[in-house]
């Protein structure tokens, strides 16, 4: 009872669930119960379930190093989070923290002695699918699709309404409980360096910057009076925790701002998702309890698909990054074999280039075009999101949502992107 009313809690001030969203999830055309999926996780159960892979289990980390290999995600990707603010907090502590590893497609989640591996993945059905895996050996392991325990957290307004991923900031107690009352902070790629990272570790050097990382906090009442002052400029974790128990030290700083800006992307590609399929769908009931034909198009229908697709192209195209205020580095080679990742244009540029003195990425547009989750988009929302990047990029639209972009910018993103984007519409490539 204590369990669920804290998760409750936790859920409320961290996610605030939406049940009329659950609702409409379990509805056609999503209906998130009962739906095949679509995603890396359950093409990796069916290479266990056809004996193409093999899962070793291994003492310390049962499945965990075996499926980041199967799966492609890279140990570089590892940050470490001790609030207790998910599934398996009773696992959780500054002392021996929660790892999250990802790349564009998955997200694992590893406990010290935790029962489960936990998965969100990106699904092209129904946006974004959890699986648990048990961490006992087993000659065919078994990925557990999750269709009611994660949503409570992972669909909600926070999500937007559809499934997808949480990046939270809270200030958290030395036993790594969130001290909710002090307030709390999501985090994208908009969010300022002062409110980000409270309850994560983080590794890396950010000059005079200062972050809510590394910290747990005495003064319950007024933690920014006690202020962060041993948190900053953190390269190395090993007198906080046993640094050993986990596969790598890092809490990389460049991996986590990734982390960040991904996991928001990944939430407006799966809101372009299921809102563009919820839309068709209410159009086609709608005509058929009208009597229209079944092709009639309604202004409003468009104009949910339209804006589920601003929204994305926005975020795509990096509309209110924060600004760095100095150069940022991490500590492990996450930022070099990220970049090293490309695809690459003719004259050697990529997407996933590295900025990191004033913002992010070198070219202001992000790398999730590439994913299976955009390419596989609904051609409605689709077009629409590449019609307005379009637009953008080639100056048509100049207006202040896309100040950020100068002619430079523009210029080399539509050029990186003619040439290594494939499926783009005919007028792109004129
Ligand atoms: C009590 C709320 C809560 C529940 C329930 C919950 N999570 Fe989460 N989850 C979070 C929060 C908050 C984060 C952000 C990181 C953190 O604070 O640990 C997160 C992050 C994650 C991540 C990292 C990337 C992402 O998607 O945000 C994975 C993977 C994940 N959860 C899997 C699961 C799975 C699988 C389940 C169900 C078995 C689940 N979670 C249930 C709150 C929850």
């Amino acid at each position: 009872m204590l369990r669920l009313t804290f998760a409750l809690v936790v859920a409320c001030a961290v996610a605030s669930p939406a049940v009329a969203q659950l609702d409409d999830l379990d509805r056609p055309p999503i209906s998130y119960k009962t739906a095949q999926t679509d995603n890396v996780v359950n093409a990796l159960q069916k290479r266990i379930r056809t004996g193409q892979a093999k899962l070793a289990f291994v003492d310390d980390h049962g499945y965990l190093p075996a499926i980041l290999k199967e799966l492609d995600v890279p140990r570089s990707s590892q940050v470490l989070v001790f609030s207790k603010t998910s599934f398996q907090r009773d696992r959780i502590t500054p002392k021996t923290p929660r790892a999250i590893y990802f790349n564009d497609d998955v997200y694992v989640g590893f406990c010290l002695r935790g029962d489960v591996l936990e998965f969100s993945a990106v699904d092209t059905n129904i946006g974004t699918a959890f699986y648990t895996l048990d961490q006992s050996p087993d000659d065919k392991p078994q990925f557990d699709r999750q269709k009611d325990n994660c949503l409570s957290c992972h669909a909600s307004t926070v999500t937007g309404g559809a499934p997808g991923h949480l990046v939270r900031s809270v200030f958290t107690d030395r036993y790594g409980m969130p001290i909710l009352n002090a307030g709390t902070f999501r985090t994208d790629h908009t969010s300022p360096f002062k409110e980000r990272w409270g309850g994560w570790y983080v590794t890396g050097t950010h000059g005079r910057q200062t972050h809510m990382g590394n910290w747990t906090v005495e003064n319950k009442r007024d933690p920014e009076a006690e202020g962060n002052a041993s948190g900053q400029n953190v390269t190395e974790l090993k007198s906080r925790f046993t640094v050993a128990n986990y596969l790598t030290p890092h809490s990389d700083l460049v991996a986590l701002m990734v982390f960040e800006h991904q996991a928001e992307a990944h939430n407006r590609i799966a809101r372009a998702l299921v809102g563009t399929k919820q839309a068709l769908h209410y159009e086609a009931t709608l005509n058929k309890e009208l009597g229209e034909a079944a092709d009639h198009k309604w202004d409003s229908v468009k104009r949910r698909i339209e804006s589920a697709g601003e929204a994305l192209a926005r975020y795509l195209l990096f509309c209110g990054e924060v600004k760095l205020e100095g150069p940022v580095a991490g500590t492990s080679e996450f930022a070099k074999e990220f970049a090293a990742r490309g695809p690459f244009d003719r004259q050697g540029r990529s997407l996933r280039q590295f900025d990191l003195k004033t913002r992010l990425f070198k070219y202001p547009c992000s790398y999730l075009v590439y994913s299976k989750g955009f390419a596989q988009l609904p051609a409605e929302v689709k077009s629409h999101t590449l019609k307005r990047m379009h637009e953008v990029l080639t100056g048509k639209d100049t207006s202040d949502a896309f100040a950020h972009l100068s002619t430079a910018d523009r210029t080399a993103v539509l050029e990186i992107l003619r040439e290594t984007l494939p499926d783009l519409p005919e007028y792109w490539k004129k």
